[in-house]
């Protein structure tokens, strides 16, 4: 059996946890801090992020996120990403899981049937079949989605940001700003979706100080993982 296709953490190999969400949801924060507690605890983890992870995989993230002016459409992306994540599993996941690491992933799959399936049209069956290609059937264990809503995800968007006309919301025709809102409404939309029929999926409240939401994902993955994490 794959690494991963199975449910659940058990000791006998690694233990693979993705964080999804819209941008702006806080995941890199949350990864660096779940990781922090692993250190402190002297458990072995890797926390890596899609698209990249390998040499591969970042080249391919040059092409889909630095390249705005080549036109991709969703199966153009789903091909690309998926070309990224293959190289990343075969190169890191499954390796650091056969080691028996906890891997932290900042996006996996579940991006793919958001973005490129909910958000963008992609039928879920051609997903299925691509994403079953790349990865060998490797699933995470579990997938913690941090929820905001779209304004809050925004707004913190737009703090890290110093020139805010990046982000493509000010100083544009109202029309972009309402493209960008409405794609943002179907990817949070999407997740909660796909959420509430996978038991792979849990849904953890984005809103609130970093410690708070640190406190949600710390007792789901205690729970989840007693034997990493209690
Ligand atoms: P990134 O710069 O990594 O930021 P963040 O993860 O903090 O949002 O952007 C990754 C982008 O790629 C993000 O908009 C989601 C998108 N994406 C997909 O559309 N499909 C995928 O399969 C993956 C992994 C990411």
């Amino acid at each position: 059996m794959a690494a991963g296709a199975r449910a659940g953490g058990g000791t006998d190999r690694g233990c693979f946890i993705a964080f999804e969400g819209p941008e702006g949801a806080g995941k890199s924060l949350q990864i660096e801090r779940l990781s922090r507690r692993l250190s402190e605890c002297g458990v072995p983890y890797v926390t890596t992020r899609e698209p990249g992870g390998t040499a591969a995989a970042e080249a391919i993230r040059e092409v889909i996120l630095e390249r705005p002016e080549l036109r991709l459409d969703g199966i153009a992306e789903l091909l690309l990403f998926s070309a990224s994540r293959r190289m990343h599993v075969e190169e890191i996941i499954r390796p650091a899981l056969e080691r028996g690491d906890v891997v932290l992933c900042d996006r996996f799959e579940l991006s793919t049937r958001v973005y490129q399936g909910c958000a963008r049209g992609v039928p879920a069956e051609t997903i299925r079949r691509v994403t079953s290609a790349a990865t060998g059937g490797l699933l995470p264990d579990l997938y913690v989605v941090l929820d905001v809503p779209v304004s809050v995800g925004l707004s913190r968007q737009l703090e890290r940001l110093s020139d805010p006309e990046q982000l493509g919301l000010f100083g544009l025709p109202d029309r972009i700003e309402l493209e960008k809102r409405r794609f943002m409404e179907r990817v949070r939309t999407g997740y909660l979706e796909l959420a509430a029929r996978d038991e792979r999926i849990e849904t953890v409240d984005g809103v609130g100080t970093p410690d708070e939401v640190e406190r949600r994902v710390g007792s789901l993955v205690a729970r989840r993982f007693p034997s990493r994490f209690g």
